[in-house]
């Protein structure tokens, strides 16, 4: 039996063979609308994943024909609405805590895969993956403006990340679709490919970074990430003592490695392919 089969209601995860853990949002009928207890299980799915050394990447994706609507408008709205404020509190920090901050500098590579519907809060786990592929026909929408709401939570800033600022705001103040192509081409995805596609190049970019070093790749995300918000400075050293972290970590030795197959062996070009681990 499939280790995780039936664990959690809202969300399936499938570990296969090669370390590819898809996580897929369980909620087709509601089109995988980010409902309080999805964001209380993902938080739980991301965690328990991180800490099996079975699953190598994550693929986030949906169930049927979304990948999620955003957040729930009844269940994470309506329904808190009139709630203790403090409860308000928890539900929206329950939402930030695995759509951003978890998912962000998670110790994984990650992938997006977009399989069709992407709304509104979806944009935030969206752009917290690592890398995204969509269906070229999948639908992404802000719209937020839409149902009389600012984009809350980090989702301007999941925007103002990957997009630039005519587009972002285009699509915020219009409310207006626009598809995995299009995504494609204002860098929100890193490609889009027709549905037939989407798994098998999803699994082939998850099997290309599974088979890395995944101390020197986890060093490598992070350090990207965290550089966007430092100073010149501050990235300098940040960067460095990232770099001396990871080598002092690395059980493989990476770095030795490739100067050896590379300077004395002559076995591998570093420009062209990767030290053989
Ligand atoms: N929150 C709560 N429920 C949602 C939802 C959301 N974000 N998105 C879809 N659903 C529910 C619908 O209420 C409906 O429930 P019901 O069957 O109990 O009536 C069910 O999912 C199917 O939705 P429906 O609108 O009939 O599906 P569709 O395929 O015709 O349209 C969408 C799909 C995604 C275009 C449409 O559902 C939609 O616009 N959803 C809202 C998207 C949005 O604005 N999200 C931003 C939130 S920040």
């Amino acid at each position: 039996m499939e280790p995780y089969e039936g664990k959690w209601e809202t969300v399936k995860v499938e570990l296969d063979a090669d370390g590819i853990a898809w996580v897929i949002f369980n909620r087709p009928a509601k089109r995988n609308a980010m409902s309080p207890t999805l964001n209380r299980e993902m938080a739980n799915v991301l965690e328990t994943l991180e800490l099996d050394p079975a699953a190598k990447v994550l693929v986030l994706t949906g169930a049927g024909e979304s990948f999620s609507a955003g957040m729930d408008l009844k269940e994470y709205f309506r329904e808190v609405d009139g709630q203790p404020e403090c409860y308000q509190e928890k539900i929206r920090r329950d939402a930030s805590y695995w759509q951003w901050k978890l998912l962000r500098m998670y110790a994984k590579p990650t992938i997006a895969m977009v399989n069709g519907w992407c709304f509104g809060g979806a944009f935030s786990p969206l752009v917290a993956c690592d890398l995204a592929i969509a269906d070229e026909k999948a639908v992404f929408g802000l719209s937020e403006i839409n149902w009389g709401i600012p984009p809350g939570n980090l989702v301007s800033k999941a925007v103002a990340d990957t997009v630039g600022q005519r587009k972002a705001l285009e699509y915020i103040m219009t409310g207006e679709t626009f598809t995995g192509a299009q995504a494609a081409a204002m860098g929100l995805v890193n490609s889009a490919v027709p549905a037939g596609e989407l798994r098998e190049t999803t699994r082939t970019l998850a099997l290309k970074l599974a088979g890395k070093n995944p101390v020197i790749l986890r060093a490598a995300k992070h350090g990207f990430k965290r550089s966007r918000e430092l100073t010149w400075e501050q990235n300098e050293d940040y960067l460095y003592a990232k770099l001396d972290q990871a080598m002092h970590r690395d059980p493989e030795d990476g770095r030795a490695q490739g100067m050896k197959q590379f300077l004395d062996e002559k076995s591998i070009k570093p420009g062209l392919q990767s030290y053989k681990r």
